[in-house]
């Protein structure tokens, strides 16, 4: 049995348990477009989020973070921005969001935005300008390479049919740069002005009041501008290349004493490099760049159809927990807007098992250190739709690899099979409020199909439920936020090679916890390691209605079945 243990003295762990109210947060991630619809156009938008408040109150969770909700053509549904300054129409007005933010404050919720400043959308004032020609103030907003210099060094696009990154503009007879889709070139950061006006336009919505930001892609906003060659496969180890650029760390303490270290705010980067101490570079207190930063190596586990290895993710898990025990912060999440449900990808969404599995992981991010990062829909248990038409599919990544797969003759079966598991529309698949029309979500045609199963899985059946998937997410939530242990407790792994049990315990001078996580779908009689004293273990947390089955260290657990004991009496 492998035991990770995490000695450290008490100077050296007063760095983490520094309290911070973003530490302690439980925060709820809102996909805008698909939550709640108000004006029967099929778009969910902020007036629904009002009408909506009460529930999130209801939740138990400190606050809420809203992906993009700024003017934007919606080639990537928001990460697009055409203007930083004003709202979506599709969302509503600028009163509609200050009713939001104070809704939520009156509530005691914060807000934390989304700034996607990798790249704006082609249809942002200052593109339309920097196109016009060479000369133009704003041609060097963005990043260009002259005809004249040949074709341009391959770089890789995520989201273009032909995964170039450069597009040709006959006018300035230049190609730009973009990662993303063609309507998303990528801002210049290397170019002052535009660094300025990117922190005006931050001051501008911190000053409105908002508690945080998260940072879209932002690990890719520094380029190395001598666009040297990269060698052949770079794309399979993208992060490698196009994260953590030259300037990155110089454009971050600049934005920290510019903006961030003027507000009581959270900031939170998506990405963290490819190691740890690229991620410690991120967010560690002494730098004064970042608060936390959440990395990929726990969401690509679990990327392919056949499954993964539950010891894979332990150590994954451990890992991180481990490095980040003295110094630095992470966010906790197991989905979002990008990936598939949690329950499809990392539990088992078949009837039998979606609403235990569904618990199961919820106490896994809630039991973590780490501030818990919790996608909507995950709390009624709401699983991946699994198209089996390309028409049905909305995302600009789903249809590009389409056309892609269709271009490059692939086989467009075991394609579609794979989107069936990883596409992205598997969570914005609209919010299941009851069972009415469209699950309550719209009164007119949602603008995604809505998952059948909201008959049976939606919030106004699971509210009345004690047993429901929902009404355990707010158990545990108020369990985590009545434990300070698990926010700032030592993680110890046990039993890291065992294919079927996640076991930890999380303990500070107060308490010991305990938490088992049964990973299969099957009874399984499990030893708790001899190490772990339970003799006074009193059950806290149970995703079954009966108590598990104990005998000194001998527990039977049931398919999917988690539980959490306090291990002392206080
Ligand atoms: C981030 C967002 C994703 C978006 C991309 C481009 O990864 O989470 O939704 O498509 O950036 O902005």
């Amino acid at each position: 049995m492998l035991i990770i243990c995490v000695g450290k003295t008490h100077a050296q762990k007063k760095n983490i348990r520094q309290p911070k109210w973003w530490k302690e947060a439980v925060v709820y991630q809102i996909y805008p477009r698909s939550f709640k619809d108000s004006d029967g156009d099929g778009i969910g938008d902020l007036k629904g989020i009002i009408s909506k408040l009460d529930y999130l109150k209801s939740l138990g969770i400190d606050a809420v973070w809203l992906n993009p909700i700024f003017s934007s053509p919606n080639d990537d549904n928001g990460y697009d921005i055409s203007d930083y300054r004003s709202i979506m129409k599709e969302f509503g007005t600028m009163k509609d969001f200050d009713a939001l933010l104070k809704g939520l404050h009156q509530r005691n919720i914060k807000l934390v935005l989304d700034m996607v400043l990798n790249h704006s959308s082609d249809e942002h004032e200052w593109f339309k300008q920097a196109k016009q020609s060479r000369t133009n103030p704003y041609h060097n907003y963005y990043h260009w390479w002259p005809e004249e210099k040949g074709k341009p060094t391959p770089r890789y696009s995520f989201f273009d049919v032909n995964n170039d990154a450069w597009k040709y503009d006959a006018i300035t007879k230049s190609y730009y740069l973009h990662y993303f889709s063609q309507k998303q070139p990528d801002l210049n950061w290397e170019n002052e002005k535009l660094r300025n006006e990117i922190y005006n336009m931050m001051k501008f919505w911190l000053d409105k009041g908002i508690d945080g930001l998260r940072m879209d892609a932002f690990q890719y906003v520094s380029k190395d501008t001598t666009w040297k060659k990269y060698p052949e496969g770079y794309e399979k180890n993208i992060i490698n290349y196009y994260g953590m650029g030259p300037n990155l760390h110089h454009y971050l303490k600049e934005m920290n004493k510019e903006v961030m270290s003027k507000y009581n705010v959270m900031t939170v980067a998506e990405g963290a490099g490819s190691t740890l101490e690229d991620a410690h570079a991120l967010v560690d207190e002494d730098r004064h760049e970042l608060n936390m930063a959440y990395h990929f190596e726990i969401m690509d586990i679990g990327n392919d159809p056949k499954g993964y290895l539950l010891t894979d993710l332990k150590k994954a898990f451990t890992k991180w927990e481990t490095s980040f025990a003295d110094k630095g912060w992470l966010a906790v999440f197991l989905a979002n807007h990008d990936v598939p449900r949690m329950v499809s990808k990392y539990g088992n969404d078949s009837p039998e098992f979606r609403q235990a599995s569904s618990k199961l992981l919820t106490t896994l991010i809630m039991t973590m250190r780490g501030t818990p990062f919790y996608f909507n829909g995950d709390e009624l248990g709401m699983s991946n739709i699994k198209f089996d038409q390309i028409e049905d599919y909305r995302d600009i990544a789903t249809i590009n690899a389409h056309k892609n797969a269709v271009l490059k003759k692939k086989n467009l079966k075991t394609f579609m099979a794979k989107q069936q598991f990883i596409s992205r529309d598997n969570t914005r698949t609209p919010f299941q409020w009851d069972n009415t029309a469209n699950a309550g979500f719209s009164s007119g045609t949602p603008w995604i199909k809505v998952n059948p199963n909201y008959k049976s899985v939606n919030a106004f059946a699971e509210e009345k439920d004690p047993n429901s998937v929902l009404t355990y997410f707010k158990r545990i939530v108020a369990f985590r936020k009545e434990t300070p242990t698990l926010m700032y407790g030592n993680y110890q792994a046990y039993d890291l090679e065992n294919p079927d049990v996640y076991c930890y315990t999380r303990t500070d001078e107060k308490e010991s916890l305990l938490v088992l996580l049964n990973f299969s779908s099957k009874e399984i009689n499990y030893h708790i390691d001899q190490k772990i004293n339970t003799t006074a273990a009193a059950p806290a947390i149970n995703n079954y209605t009966e108590s598990p089955s104990k005998k000194n260290n001998n527990i039977k657990l049931m398919p999917w079945q988690a539980v959490v004991y306090k291990l002392n009496k206080h």
